[in-house]
């Protein structure tokens, strides 16, 4: 018998790489795409799995019910959740879609789970609920300390999702998962900013010193540390999903005006700090691993091929720097 999967939040980056992964490789289980289309769910990511009988689609939001039992129909068996608003810029500019999708969006998805017994829901949530550390690495059962209104959002959705399972049994896991990069990411994140960025012919933009430190993970390894802790994991757990690719922002760019073969000197910026920014991120990921998974992307490989990716996918990104993220450009970078 084949199983049915429904991943809300599938058009969008993380979540298509996992709805690509599972259609081409896992013939037991059917996905049902249930995503809003808002501007960063983009069907031209998982157009090439579209045709499979195994894939479908609605349109739909997480913060409604009815559209939820609707499209959970006569059932499934897992509830996967990538869905949320996710650039922490944006959150600065505008909260309030944060928190409807963050919380009021994922409390819809567990009643849904609940109503129905399905019997496992997955909650995607980020490294960044534990707020920045220092030195050493956040565990799983550090406290959170978000300090910007997208990872509060984040962390108010991952809460949740526990606090079903202790009062309702809801079959609920939480992935915390790193700063992740790779194809048919939306280009107002660090890598494809600046690789498309550099390809047009405009400088990069880097925010206060740039000595940020973020930690990177491949998507297709974020992806299958969700497949895996989806079917391995342990209900009302939490699991760390990092790459172990600590780079300063500053490294990062480095990299990628090598592999363009650009200057440093004729393509950076340095621009206004973001406020509140979060230093740097650092996840321990031995729970994760002691499942079974790890990483298996090399990080300078995959830096190399993502970057090659968006220099032979101009198709797919030019129309969207060219539509209503010029005016979001507008507003983030003129007055830095
Ligand atoms: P981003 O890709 O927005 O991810 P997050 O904020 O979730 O970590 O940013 C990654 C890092 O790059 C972060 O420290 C902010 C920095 N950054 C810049 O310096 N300039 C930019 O234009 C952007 C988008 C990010």
């Amino acid at each position: 018998m084949r199983k049915r999967w429904l991943v809300a939040g599938g058009l969008g980056f993380i979540g298509s790489a996992f709805v690509r992964m599972v259609i081409q490789t896992r013939p037991d289980i059917d996905v049902v795409v249930y995503d809003i289309m808002s501007y960063a769910g983009n069907p031209a990511n998982v157009a090439v799995v579209a045709d499979n009988p195994r894939y479908s689609f609605v349109r739909g939001d997480i913060a409604d019910e009815k559209g939820l039992d609707d499209a959970v129909g006569s059932g499934v068996d897992a509830i996967v959740n990538f869905a949320a608003e996710t650039h922490v810029d944006r959150s600065i500019h505008d909260s309030a879609a944060f928190l409807r999708t963050g919380v009021m969006g994922v409390h819809a998805l567990l009643e849904v789970t609940r109503r129905h017994r399905v019997p496992r829901f997955l909650q995607v949530s980020t490294d960044e609920v534990y707020g920045d550390i220092d030195n050493g690495h956040s565990f799983e059962a550090d406290p959170l300390r978000p300090r910007s209104p997208y990872a509060t959002a984040k962390a108010a959705g991952d809460l949740l999702a526990l606090a079903f399972f202790t009062t309702f049994d809801v079959p609920a896991i939480v992935t915390r998962g790193s700063n992740t990069y790779g194809p048919y990411q939306y280009p107002e994140k660090l890598v494809p900013l600046f690789v498309t960025n550099l390809v047009e012919g405009q400088t990069v933009p880097i925010y206060g010193d740039g000595l940020q430190v973020r930690d990177w993970l491949h998507v297709d390894d974020h992806a299958r540390g969700v497949l895996h802790v989806l079917e391995n994991g342990e209900l009302g757990n939490v699991y760390n999903i990092g790459g172990g690719n600590g780079r300063t922002n500053i490294e990062m760019t480095e990299a990628i005006i090598r592999l363009l073969g650009k200057d440093w000197d004729t393509c950076v910026r340095h621009v206004r700090d973001r406020e509140g920014h979060d230093r740097r991120y650092a996840v321990d990921t031995s729970k994760a691993r002691s499942l079974g998974w790890a990483p298996q992307v090399d990080f300078i490989e995959g830096l190399a091929q993502t970057v090659s990716w968006y220099c032979e996918n101009e198709a797919w990104w030019r129309p969207i720097k060219s539509g209503d993220f010029r005016a979001y450009y507008e507003r983030q970078y003129a007055t830095r």
